[in-house]
């Protein structure tokens, strides 16, 4: 059966991508999972607070201007981030996941403001990367700020970074936008190569009896996918630029059920986090096997089949959808 797919101008082997994870700083991992047929790996994220933090260091040692100080420069001494991998840390792990798997691998930059961290993309791309994921995310609190305004930060941000890098350049959103297909061709006029659809938000929670702001990371279920779902069907033949799926890719029929919608791809972090990365092969012989059951030789046939564009703007996809959805639960 032949898998092969295109996402950002890569040919992949097949579509199912491994996402962004603690797990993708390991490469014992990422051999695993080249074992299994994963297509692309996308590194976790480098963050832009984690660069900020290094950039900070540099200058208060510089202001010594002595070489002694020089010696302390944050090359050791970086914030390490989540994943215990600071800025420089990262650049070497690009370059040892490049030696150790097969498939395109993919660096991540996460931040929100238009400043400099964001030229560490261009290191990035030096130090070897197949391409780059810019996950971008602010809460504005400030609400005096316009939606307006925070899209145009984001807008601005994949401008920018454009102007560092040649290699391919993906942005991975979050669903909370009031009109995603603008912004989509936005960020696709702004220079980027493929949309990321969706990027999982954790929200804050409270915990009653301590009276305290709590959070935690739950990996996710397959029913939160539906909105990625959702934009992937909305936006596919319809963008110029690849189209990642993201969120909720609990087995196999999950990722066709994303192909079907129109995606190039298929990403996937909580279902390999649960069951290893053997899982890929998993996901893959599923995908085989619904193919095979249909004569189909190759993904180009279902890819997109039930898009809204291939529909011919089918109201499922619309309100009238929900009009008829919310009618049919009182009449049960
Ligand atoms: C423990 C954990 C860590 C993650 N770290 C990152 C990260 O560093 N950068 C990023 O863009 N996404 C990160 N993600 C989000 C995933 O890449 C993915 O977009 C999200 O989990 C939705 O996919 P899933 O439903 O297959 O888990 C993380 C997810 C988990 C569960």
């Amino acid at each position: 059966m032949d898998l092969t797919s295109q996402y950002l101008g890569l040919t992949l082997r097949s579509p199912i991508i491994a996402s962004a994870s603690p797990m993708n700083t390991d490469l014992d991992y990422l051999k695993a999972l080249d074992k299994a047929g994963i297509g692309a790996i996308v590194l976790p994220s480098l963050f832009q607070e984690q660069i900020d933090h290094a950039f900070e260091e540099i200058d208060s040692l510089q202001q010594y201007n002595s070489p002694e100080a020089s010696q302390y420069l944050p090359v050791n001494n970086m914030v390490s981030g989540p994943y215990g991998v600071g800025p420089d840390a990262y650049l070497e792990l690009i370059s040892q996941a490049k030696k150790t798997v097969s498939v395109p691998v993919i660096a991540s930059l996460n931040g929100y403001t238009n400043t400099a961290w964001i030229e560490y993309a261009k290191l990035m791309q030096e130090a070897g990367a197949d391409a780059l994921e810019l996950n971008i995310f602010s809460v504005p609190t400030d609400i005096n700020i316009s939606g307006q305004q925070v899209e145009d930060n984001y807008i601005n941000i994949v401008t920018n970074i454009r102007k560092y890098v040649d290699i391919p350049l993906a942005v991975k959103l979050c669903p909370y936008f009031s009109a995603i297909g603008s912004l989509a061709q936005r960020f696709i006029d702004a220079g980027a190569n493929g949309l990321v659809l969706f990027n999982r938000i954790m929200s804050p929670d409270i915990d009653i009896h301590n009276l305290d702001i709590t959070s935690r990371y739950s990996l996710s279920t397959a029913s939160e996918g539906l909105i990625a779902l959702q934009w992937i069907g909305l936006l596919a033949r319809r963008v110029n630029a690849s189209l990642a799926a993201s969120t909720g890719v609990d087995d196999y029929q999950q990722v066709i059920k994303y192909l079907l919608a129109g995606a190039d791809t298929v990403m996937t972090t909580s279902a390999l986090l649960r069951n290893g990365p053997g899982y890929v092969e998993t996901l893959r012989e599923g995908v085989c096997d619904w193919l095979k059951a249909r004569q189909q030789k190759d993904l180009k046939l279902m890819r997109g089949q039930m898009s809204w564009q291939k529909l011919k703007n089918n109201q499922a996809y619309e309100r009238s959808h929900y009009i008829k959805l919310v009618g049919s639960f009182l009449s049960k």
